[in-house]
Parts: C-alpha cells; structure tokens; sequence
C-alpha cells in the first residue's frame, strides 16, 4: 500500500516545508499545494544551489514526481509564469507532469492593488500578495477561475463585473487609482499560455493518482498558527493552513491522509504583525536571526525571533492529527548557552523551562546518536511534552542535512 503524507507547519510559517518536502520526494508520484498563493516562500537547497518556491510543489526538483496545484490555491498567473521560466532555464521539465485546478480562483492585479491598500491602514503585515482579497471574492462567489479561460467571451463579462466592483471600493472606500478593465483583461489572457498547458479538472487527477494506488505528498503553506479559523486572528492569512484545509483544497477525504507530518523550528520565527508570546528582545534574539538567516523568502522582511513555544506546538499537535513531528534548523542553536521552552502561560506571560545549550556543532548531523547528548535532552524533552516523536530532524538548509529516524 503506498502511504500518502501530509507536511505542515506547526508555527507562523518558514519552519522549513519546502526543504522537508523536497526530502521527501524522491519516491513521490504527486506532491499538491493545497492552500496560500505565492505568499508562500519554500527554500530547498540542493548542491549548493539555492530555489526559492512560491506557488510550485516542492517535489517538482524529483523528476519522476509529478506537481499538481489544487483548487484550494490562490492562483497569480505572472507569478506562476515566472516561476515557471525560472526553473525551465534551469533544466526543469514541465510536460506531464505538472498541472493546476480549472478550480484555482485567480489573483487580479486589482486584489494587490486593495490588499496593499488596505494593510496601510489595517496594520496585518499581509505579504502584498493580494491573497485576502482573492479569498474574499471566492467565498462571495465571484472569483474569476482558472477554467474561465476557456471561454474568453464569457471572461470578458466576469472581468469587467469584478473589476468594476474592485474600482469602486478602490475609488470610494480606500481613495486609491482605480485599474483599467481592458489592462486586467489583457493582463489575464496574456497568460493563456499557461491554461493551455496545464490547466486539469484535479478532482479527476487525484482520483486517478489516488485509484492506481500511487503515493500523494500533500504541502502545506504558511503555518497553524496563521490559519484563517484557529490562527492568531485577525492576524492570519486567509486560507486553512491546517489539515482540514487538504480536504477542501484538493477534494480527497481525510481518510486518505495516512500520515501527518508537523514541522517546528528548534525555535519560533513570526513575520508581520501579531502576538508573540515568546519573542525576543535581547542578545539571544539577535543570535537566532543572525545564525537562522531570518529574513522572509517572499519579502525580504526580517523574521521576529524567540523561544519555542510548547504549550501553542501541543495545541497545534491536536489541531492537525500529527502523527510525526519534524524539527528543523536545530543548528541554529549550536552556539546558544541557555535555551529556554515555554511550557505554561500566567497572566499572558510565558513560563520558561531552561536548557544548557550543547555549545558544539550539529550541523550537517544525519544520525541522531551523532548528536551530542545535550541536543537529545532537548529534543526529547519536547517529544514528552508535546506527545508526538520527532521522526525528522533537520541540521542544514541542504537536502541531505536531515535525520531521519523510524520513517
Ligand atoms: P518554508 O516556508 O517553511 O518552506 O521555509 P522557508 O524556506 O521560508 O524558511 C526556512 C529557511 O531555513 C530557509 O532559508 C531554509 O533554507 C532554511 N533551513 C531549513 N532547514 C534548515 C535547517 O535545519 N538549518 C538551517 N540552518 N537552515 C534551514
Ligand atoms: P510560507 O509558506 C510566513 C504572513 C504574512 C502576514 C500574514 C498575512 O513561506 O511559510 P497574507 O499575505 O497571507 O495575507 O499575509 O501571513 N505570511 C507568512 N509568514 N511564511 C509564509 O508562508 C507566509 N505567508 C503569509 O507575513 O503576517
Ligand atoms: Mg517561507
């Protein structure tokens, strides 16, 4: 029976999906995006080469593994274009094997126009993506889809209906330049390209992958903690970043997600606004940011930085059925003296369990009894509190910088 997996983050996203997908791909015949949109930055590296994903599956470096990107995604059709051309010139084949939902509701220039807009005034942090927007007209119905290119007749009335609607809450609400219907029209079919390609009805792919008892990795994008429902609201995304969000973003049951893999950092990283119960201030802060190489893969921004946070991991633990969990960028804390877990809130302050750091290095480490013991008492520490063993723990950015024990 071939298993099909699920990898999520556990965090506020960046806990290194990409990396972890791309390790386990090799012998994937389907890994799906989901959810998000190319506000989703997924770093692999791979001989010393660095690729940086938005909207593509992380399996697409595996040339035997297929890609799909599933009705639950927000779709840029520049973005995908982009990434797309990139990858071609660096001898990734597409034919056949990758595909997109007719489903996917499409990103308009007019929705980053309003998300920018309006983060001026509301203070999320959002990427600038425009995916609030494009979220807000799929559940109102209006989206305009990825399968509506093949009618250009019919497009043409989609697009001057939203369009038209978009300029008067850019002209009357947010006092912003409105965007020519003809401009976004052409905007979209320029990319036509690219429904000719690869636009599929992915219901009928999955079941098809999933009936010839094929393996299927799904790919979470951002974090549990950045979920539309169990998040940190308001200061979330817009999609369902947790396991549920598989079910509707792909249309396969739940029961065919055989295992669930959640990713922590060794630590926490939080990019844009919002609670942050175990954020630091000081000099370790720094030290994390500077050894983590904190800065985000969509925008650049410097990711926040603190302490892991167990009591919100074991929440997160529940909320997405882990069956595994994977910790990455263990590494950054080879140089750390102290390191601190929170393992109980009072009054909205964290309660701090305290580590003597193991000040040697693991980077690199691929067995786990390579690691020195100080590491293991950390590691172990959080298994027990979290009841869920870690069954991957990544130190390093590359592909082979990775344990895995029992899977
Ligand atoms: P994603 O959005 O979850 O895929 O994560 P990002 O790619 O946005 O951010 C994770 C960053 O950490 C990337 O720069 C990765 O190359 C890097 N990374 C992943 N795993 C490790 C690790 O174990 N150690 C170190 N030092 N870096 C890692
Ligand atoms: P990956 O997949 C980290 C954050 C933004 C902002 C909030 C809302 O690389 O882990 P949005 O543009 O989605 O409306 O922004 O969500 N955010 C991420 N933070 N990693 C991501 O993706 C993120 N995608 C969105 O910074 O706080
Ligand atoms: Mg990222």
């Amino acid at each position: 029976m071939s298993q099909n997996t699920l990898v999520l983050g556990l965090q506020w996203g960046d806990e290194g999906k990409g990396k972890i997908v791309d390790n386990l791909s090799q012998d994937i015949d389907l890994v799906c995006r989901f959810q998000g949109g190319h506000n989703a930055g997924h770093t692999i590296k791979v001989n010393g080469e660095k690729t940086i994903l938005h909207l593509i599956p992380s399996g697409i470096l595996h040339k035997n593994s297929h890609c799909l990107i599933g009705n639950g995604v927000v779709l840029a059709l520049d973005a995908l274009d982009k990434e797309i051309k990139q990858l071609k010139i660096r001898g990734v084949d597409f034919k056949k094997r990758f595909f997109v939902s007719s489903a996917c509701s499409l990103i308009l220039p007019t929705h980053i126009s309003i998300d920018q807009i309006r983060d001026k005034k509301e203070s999320i942090g959002t990427t600038g993506r425009g995916i609030g927007p494009a979220y807000e007209d799929k559940i109102a119905r209006r989206a305009i889809r990825l399968g509506d290119l093949g009618d250009t007749y019919k497009l043409q009335e989609k697009v001057e209906l939203l369009v038209n609607y978009h300029n008067r809450l850019l002209k009357n609400v947010y006092k912003d330049r409105t965007h020519d219907v003809n401009e976004v029209f052409g905007e979209i079919t320029k990319y036509i390209h690219l429904y000719d390609e690869f636009c599929v009805d992915s219901q009928d792919l999955i079941y098809n992958f999933v009936n010839k008892n094929k393996s299927i990795l799904f790919e979470g994008a951002q974090g549990t903690l950045l979920d539309i429902d169990h998040g940190t609201y308001p200061y979330v995304t817009s999609s369902s970043t947790t396991a549920g969000g598989v079910s509707t973003g792909l249309g396969i049951g739940p029961r065919f997600i055989d295992k669930i893999i959640g990713i922590t950092k060794a630590y926490s990283t939080r990019v844009g606004e919002g609670p942050f119960i175990t954020e630091l201030f000081d000099q370790s802060g720094q030290l994390l940011a500077k050894r983590g190489n904190e800065f985000g893969a969509t925008t650049g921004r410097p990711r926040r930085c603190g302490w892991l946070d167990l009591v919100s991991l074991k929440k997160a633990v529940f909320i997405n059925s882990v069956t595994d969990l994977c910790i990455t960028k263990l590494d950054v804390l080879d140089e750390i003296e102290i390191i601190k877990v929170c393992i109980e809130y009072s009054n909205n302050e964290p309660i701090y369990m305290e580590f003597d750091g193991w000040l040697s290095s693991t980077e690199g480490i691929t067995e786990y009894s390579n690691l020195p013991l100080k590491a293991r008492t950390y590691i172990e520490y959080i298994e027990d509190y979290i009841e869920c063993s870690a069954s991957i723990i990544s130190t390093g950015p590359s592909r082979e910088q990775t344990i895995l024990r029992n899977t």
